[in-house]
């Protein structure tokens, strides 16, 4: 255990559940640890450049449905909403869905300050007149949504297939939680990936150019920095590896030789071909996203998929 004493005083203190995170998941067996610890500053840049490469079609696909079907939704959820949108980041597809739907305000919540103070003075120069108030918070956990909007009513939007990180479990509680954060008469409009053939998965999460590599391999350089670890960062290689059981993405970070290390001075060890299990993205056939969003607690209303069934963005009531 590192004692306080001991922390070289220059270096900012680490975020306590960062820390338990890391050093519970490197204790297990087989070892994982959540994919939340991947946005530093450094893991939040990597991923809009994953957005941009050929390989990684969700984005691309979304924005493209976002383009077409908007003005749908707006038929659908009427003028006057407020705009949720559960962990923002850097909120490009947003300005599509807000110019479609002429909302009373806009909410992006998300954990990540640096990013969600950008984004939103861009986006309310975009849209002069409308109310746009930032919420730093953790949205696993309800909400607190700002006084002035709590007699409007809410548009909860969850692009990118984000929920594809979670388990099933984690997956049905956090869309209760943001049903409890919105309030009862609230919409949802989510984008979910679908299952798809295997050789396009793979490209999307191990592409040609390295970027997602870089991205995995971020997380350890982040332990080294934040908590004091003596990782051999260049002793590792990314995996991303098909689930078909499960319907998911594996991002692994594979130990290429066997390897002694210590983080925040506990020691782990690795054999040569041993992995750190560092995400899943779940993938979802029609009937699985309709179940879990009625699991979570709301009813699909109307639901879009792209050219090739790439995508689905779904449109529930709470
Ligand atoms: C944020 N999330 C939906 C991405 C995904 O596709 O699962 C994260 C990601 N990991 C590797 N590439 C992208």
């Amino acid at each position: 255990m590192l004692l306080e004493r001991d922390r070289d005083s220059s270096q900012p203190m680490a975020d306590p559940a960062f820390r338990q995170d890391i050093i519970q998941g490197l204790s297990c067996s087989p070892k994982s640890t959540p994919p939340i610890w991947f946005y530093d500053r450094r893991g939040s840049e990597l991923f809009e450049d994953i957005t941009q490469l050929a390989e990684y079609y969700p984005t691309r696909v979304e924005t493209a449905m976002l383009a077409a079907h908007c003005a749908e939704v707006g038929a659908l959820t009427g003028p006057g909403r407020a705009v949720v949108e559960f962990g923002a980041g850097s909120a490009i597809k947003t300005p599509y869905l807000l110019s479609a739907i002429n909302p009373a305000a806009y909410i992006p919540v998300d954990i990540s300050g640096d990013f969600l103070r950008e984004s939103s003075a861009a986006l309310a120069s975009r849209f002069p007149g409308l109310p746009v108030v930032p919420v730093e918070a953790d949205f696993t956990k309800v909400v607190n949504l700002p006084h002035g909007i709590s007699a409007m009513p809410k548009l909860g939007f969850f692009p990118g297939s984000t929920i594809g990180n979670m388990t099933a479990a984690e997956g049905v509680d956090l869309l209760r939680t943001m049903r409890a954060s919105l309030g009862s008469g609230a919409m949802l409009l989510i984008g979910m990936d679908r299952v798809k053939d295997v050789d396009t998965l793979v490209a999307a999460y191990d592409d040609a150019a390295g970027v997602t590599g870089q991205f995995n391999m971020n997380l350890l350089v982040r332990i080294n920095r934040e908590l004091g670890g003596t990782i051999p960062v260049d002793a590792f290689t990314h995996r991303a590896i098909w689930n078909d059981d499960a319907a998911r993405i594996e991002m692994h970070l594979e130990a290429l030789r066997d390897i002694d290390f210590t983080v925040d001075n506990c020691r782990f060890s690795m054999r040569e071909g041993e992995t750190i299990h560092t995400e899943n993205s779940h993938k979802y056939g029609p009937r699985d996203a309709r179940l879990l969003l009625r699991a979570g607690g709301w009813e699909p209303v109307r639901e879009w998929t792209a050219p090739g069934d790439m995508f689905a963005m779904i449109l529930a009531q709470a």
